[in-house]
């Protein structure tokens, strides 16, 4: 029997009840696999920060470096300004634990449930890598003469050959190891006759931000051919990136980009899979404190009605589990959260699914 402790931060909003869920499936599927999950909570949030006066204590991080994971609800309270806890506790745990990648697969469940056209779960698979710890993220800059009529505001997206070379290699490592060495089905048979086995997009912008993809460009080029050969390059610019989301999603096999542009294209490629109800994604240290949440928000209005999907944050339980290493407990929850959405809901949108928050949890424990 294998054991892992969990932290667990429910947050706002939302988020307690989606992770009620969530570890209900876990839960569920852990005995089945010989692992044992146990919990520890910690009410880090908006209700706590308007209740103490405090954001996140300074005791938190070193506390919650002593766990594996963290499993995380939302972070947002419609009676505190924006950025005070988006700043002060979710970025401040994903900057002071390094996970510098912030994992974010795009995967079609269903095709009940694409917006686009005629598009299939053959069409929509992919994985986008976005750098999570630089970028327009670090609060550099500042204002001077603020509230003047001559007021500057400088806001400086920071790149460093360090943090986005740690980002490409894993993406390049991630491409390799995605289908176990068997090659992607969008290479050409020529490319798969040369020993390419996947495909990794650059997603920037170097016809305008002539420094910061001019680093990302060279670095993706330099340790490509040299260490990753099996992987074929690509580049597309986050503008095209976001057309190509639309028109030809299955041009895309594993993407990397920075912190801002791939904030932004994970809400598209949210979309196209089925909405903000199926999208879960990683905060990841590779050596360290990794924390998994659903990528919506706090979703204010829904909360506490059992009515908001809970699927997202059970997929992210599921990409824990693949991060301690459990494999197959991880695809025995993803196999049982394909099995419900396609068999049992009418939709993935909040209060339309034909069953409550706690159902779709009871339904995806009873499958797995
Ligand atoms: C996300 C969110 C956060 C981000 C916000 C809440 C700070 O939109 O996880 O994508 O911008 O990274
Ligand atoms: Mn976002």
């Amino acid at each position: 029997m294998k054991s892992y402790n969990i932290a667990v931060i429910g947050g706002d909003g939302t988020g307690p009840e989606v992770v009620r869920e969530a570890i209900k499936v876990l839960d569920a599927a852990a005995p089945k696999h010989g692992v044992k999950l146990n919990y520890t909570y910690f009410d880090f949030g908006g209700d706590r920060y308007l209740r103490t006066g405090e954001v996140l204590p300074d005791s938190a991080v070193p506390e919650l470096r002593k766990f594996p994971a963290v499993l995380l609800g939302a972070i947002g309270h419609p009676d505190v300004k924006p950025g005070i806890l988006e700043k002060g506790i979710l970025l401040r745990m994903r900057f002071e634990m390094e996970q510098y990648i912030n994992l974010r697969p795009v995967r079609l469940y269903d095709e009940r449930f694409c917006p686009l056209k005629d598009r299939t779960p053959e069409d929509i698979d992919f994985v986008v890598v976005r750098e999570n710890n630089e970028g327009l993220y670090t609060g550099a800059g500042g204002f001077v003469f603020k509230g003047t009529p001559h007021e500057v505001a400088i806001q400086e997206s920071v790149n460093t050959r360090r943090g986005v070379e740690r980002c490409l290699r894993y993406a390049f490592e991630y491409a390799r190891k995605r289908r176990g060495g068997q090659p992607w089905k969008g290479l050409k048979p020529d490319e798969v006759k040369g020993g390419k086995t996947a495909q990794l997009t650059l997603c920037g912008k170097t016809n305008v931000l002539t420094y910061a993809f001019d680093l990302w460009e060279r670095a993706f080029n330099e340790i490509g051919p040299r260490d990753y050969p099996t992987i074929k390059r690509d580049y597309a610019h986050v503008d095209a990136t976001t057309m190509w989301f639309v028109k030809n999603p299955e041009w895309f096999d594993v993407i990397v980009t920075d912190n801002m542009f791939g904030d932004i294209i994970t809400d598209l490629g949210a979309m196209i899979q089925g909405g903000m109800g199926i999208a879960a994604g990683g905060n990841i240290n590779p050596q360290g404190t990794s924390m998994f949440e659903p990528i919506g928000g706090s979703a204010p209005k829904y909360t506490g009605k059992n009515v908001i999907n809970p699927l997202a944050a059970v997929c992210a339980g599921a990409m824990m589990m693949d991060f301690l290493g459990e494999t197959n407990m991880a695809q025995a929850i993803e196999n049982a959260v394909i099995r419900t959405v396609r068999e049992k809901l009418k939709s993935l949108a909040a209060g339309k699914m034909g069953c409550g928050t706690k159902e779709v949890g009871d339904l995806v424990a009873s499958t797995v």
